[in-house]
């Protein structure tokens, strides 16, 4: 994988890019029994919510391999949120557990492939926190806003 870093002379790129009004384009992976629910709830409920995230549904957290995240920001994603079932509330037991387990992997591997690892976010969202997953897209938007565009898709 060959990423431009998130460097000083992209993030001054960034920083054009940002005044010319830079909206983010966020991958997020959401579990399909907590968080696609949730995330589908804050829909019907009419939350207002950011119109930058695109969701791609998987079984479970533990499903996610960390290639997934990164081919996403290789892609041009400029942020990556993962969205799963509180620990406890897994329909497969401990998939979230051991995507949290992973998490942290999951950063380095980020900053190792040259992106700042403030652009991946886990959380947990249930099936009646329609609100939690739209505070989260919410806040996500907001930090990737401030990091600037993925480096690598500068060139758009
Ligand atoms: S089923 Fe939702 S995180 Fe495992």
């Amino acid at each position: 994988m060959t990423a431009m870093a998130d460097t000083s002379s992209s993030s001054t790129k960034a920083k054009k890019k940002r005044k010319k009004g830079f909206e983010p384009r966020i991958v997020s992976f959401c579990c399909n029994w907590c968080s696609y629910a949730g995330a589908d709830l804050a829909g019907t409920s009419r939350m207002q919510m950011p119109p930058n995230v695109r969701i791609i549904r998987v079984n479970c957290t533990g499903r996610i391999d960390p290639s997934f995240v990164l081919d996403a920001l290789a892609q041009g994603a400029d942020g990556v949120l993962i969205s799963g079932c509180h620990p406890g509330d897994c329909h497969y037991t401990s998939g979230n557990l051991k995507m949290r387990g992973r998490f942290v992997l999951l950063e380095s591997l980020v900053e190792q492939a040259g992106f700042d690892p403030r652009r991946v976010h886990l959380q947990w969202a249930s099936a009646a926190e329609g609100d939690v997953f739209r505070d989260g897209v919410t806040a996500m938007v907001e930090r990737i806003k401030e990091l600037g565009p993925n480096p690598a898709r500068e060139e758009d």
